[in-house]
């Protein structure tokens, strides 16, 4: 038995020669399980996020096994605990209300039990940065084990992907190109396999941040959730996380203020969701490092987008494993990065990098031939968005990152889908969408409303962008001027609440600017009269979560679950 084997914490439960730590064995053994199996071995905790109501994790029980068999293989006790599956499509009203949630659960399944590390296993959206701030909260060794994209689809020759071409079609539809035969037709398309959404989404953003950030295996992101090379990483987790026990090389040791810098410049250079803004806030308030809104924008003005992924570019998940995936991309990026930050394999960024080539220079880009003249992201601030805002400027149209225009209202998402699509709707392709009551408290959860639809007569007209401002969030795989996360959101008095229709609004991306134009004596008078909306949630999870969530530029935490005292073991009696 190696010295840290006589440390494990599992040990608590199982090496203790009275009435429960008999009891504990005893239960192990109903399971089938050998005396031997527990004690004196690193118990390594599966948390699973599969479910029939995740189909970007539809794989992962067998996964699970492939991370078992390394765990074996290293002389470590896999045991797999189901964990909340977040399905981003399916959950309502949004898989953002339930971050906490699943980062809370998987905080309390790792304390509560006897376990020595973890592999977490998931990749949709919300998953990643729930199942990362969980382990950082608890503090044990933990890899995670990304789920992987799905397979490329073609249609009538072109390159289509999930979430960005479902917007793409029915923006068509609703002009009349799309037939309704067609369109039945398109639902079997666009989504070939299991795995996450193969755009560059939230989903391949956060995945890759993680891997960025060193939570990850190197490559790990980039492989196909199809591809046999996946099962063979999952492997690869299992047998690590033995390993990292036995080095006691928890997250705080890997998450370092450098480390999410570099998960910042990546980021970037994926032409990443803005949802990331977030989220990597969030995991930085867990982690105890400081990261603001402007380090976030100080990165974008530094890292143009290289990789040539929908939205902003137009390839798929796929044809960036091909060219090399996120080693590639983060040896075009060295200079930028800090390559002493240790990862999940327990060496230096800079090692981990050697041998790493870019195989295709269409997909990623060296660092003088970037996809877009626009950064991924650009915070902004103003009278309307006194504690920022962000906009992603390589998926907008160049004529709006410069507008000002006349701003029509909607105070709640059902209104809006009640107003748009009517042919009298006062408004022309120069007028701002404002959409108000969709962020943190207001939605509640704020969910990925921020890609306002465009009226239906406009639609018809040709138009196919217009600048659209909300508290709200926007699918990473969707694209179009939309100004999101405005801080702090109308529900809570934010700025965004006094806006009333006919103001002008002006959008100054190079600035930085957000401006209502509207003078400070009238705006002061609209606030006087302001009433916040009333909410029903009265109790239950909702409630607790209106109450305690951070505005969107602090990451849409909870306020006391952010990082703080360590909590203690539990009492084992
Ligand atoms: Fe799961 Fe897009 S819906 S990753």
């Amino acid at each position: 038995m190696t010295r840290a084997d006589a440390d494990l914490r599992s040990r608590r439960w199982f090496a203790a020669d009275d009435m429960r730590g008999f009891a504990h064995r005893q239960r192990m053994q109903q399971m089938g399980l050998r005396r031997e199996d527990v004690l004196g071995r690193p118990i390594v905790a599966v948390v699973n996020t599969w479910s029939d109501l995740s189909p970007c994790h539809a794989h992962l029980r067998e996964r699970a096994e492939a991370v078992k068999r390394g765990v074996l293989m290293a002389g470590g006790m896999p045991l797999e605990l189901p964990a909340m599956s977040l399905g981003e499509v399916m959950v309502k009203p949004t898989t953002m209300l339930y971050r906490n949630f699943l980062a809370m659960e998987v905080e309390e399944l790792l304390r509560s039990l006897p376990i020595d590390g973890a592999v977490l296993l998931g990749g949709c959206d919300k998953t990643t940065p729930a199942l990362l701030m969980g382990a950082i909260s608890m503090g044990l060794p933990a890899v995670f084990c990304p789920a992987g994209p799905m397979l490329n689809d073609r249609y009538q020759g072109k390159t289509v992907g999930a979430g960005t071409h479902t917007r793409i079609f029915w923006d068509e539809r609703q002009a009349g190109k799309v037939t309704p035969q067609e369109w039945v037709h398109l639902e079997s398309r666009m989504t070939r396999s299991p795995g996450t959404c193969n755009t560059m989404g939230t989903a391949s953003t956060m995945t890759a941040i993680a891997e960025a950030l060193g939570m990850s295996l190197p490559g790990s992101s980039s492989i196909p959730a199809m591809d046999s090379a996946h099962p063979r990483m999952a492997a690869d987790c299992g047998q690590r996380i033995v390993g990292m026990i036995r080095e006691d090389l928890t997250p705080q040791r890997i998450l370092t203020r450098g480390a999410f810098l570099n998960a910042a410049a990546v980021q970037m250079a994926l032409g990443g969701s803005t949802n990331a803004a977030v989220h990597i806030i969030a995991m930085a308030g867990r982690a105890g490092v400081q990261l603001t809104l402007d380090d976030l924008d100080a990165a974008a003005r530094r890292i143009p987008v290289l990789a040539n992924l929908f939205p902003s570019g137009d390839r798929l998940m796929e044809d960036f494993y091909y060219a090399g995936g996120l080693p590639a991309l983060m040896q075009i990026l060295r200079e930028h990065l800090s390559l002493d930050e240790i990862t999940v394999t327990g060496r230096p960024l800079r090692e981990q990098l050697e041998g790493s080539v870019v195989q295709d220079e269409d997909i990623i880009r060296p660092l003088h031939r970037p996809v877009s003249p626009h950064g991924a992201l650009a915070v902004l601030r103003g009278n309307l968005a006194p504690d920022g805002a962000v906009i992603k400027p390589s998926a907008a149209s160049e004529r709006f990152l410069k507008h000002r225009g006349r701003a029509l209202v909607f105070d709640s998402q059902p209104q809006m889908q009640a107003a748009i699509n009517d042919p009298q709707l006062d408004c022309d392709e120069h007028t701002v969408l404002v959409l108000r009551n969709a962020g943190p408290v207001g939605a509640p959860g704020m969910p990925e409303w921020g890609n306002l639809p465009i009226p239906k007569k406009l639609l018809q007209q040709g138009v196919r962008d217009m600048l659209r401002l909300s508290d709200a969030r926007m699918s990473g795989t969707h694209y179009g001027s939309c100004v999101l996360h405005i801080s702090p959101e109308s529900a809570v008095g934010g700025p965004l609440a006094l806006v009333q229709t006919g103001d002008e609004i002006e959008l100054d991306v190079p600035a930085r600017t957000l401006t209502l134009h509207v003078d400070a004596a009238e705006l002061a008078r609209r606030q006087a009269a302001w009433q916040p909306p009333v909410q029903p949630y009265g109790r239950g999870w909702t409630q607790l979560f209106q109450r305690h969530v951070t505005q969107a530029h602090l990451g849409c935490d909870l306020d006391f679950l952010q990082a703080g005292p360590p909590t203690p073991e539990p009492v084992i009696f």
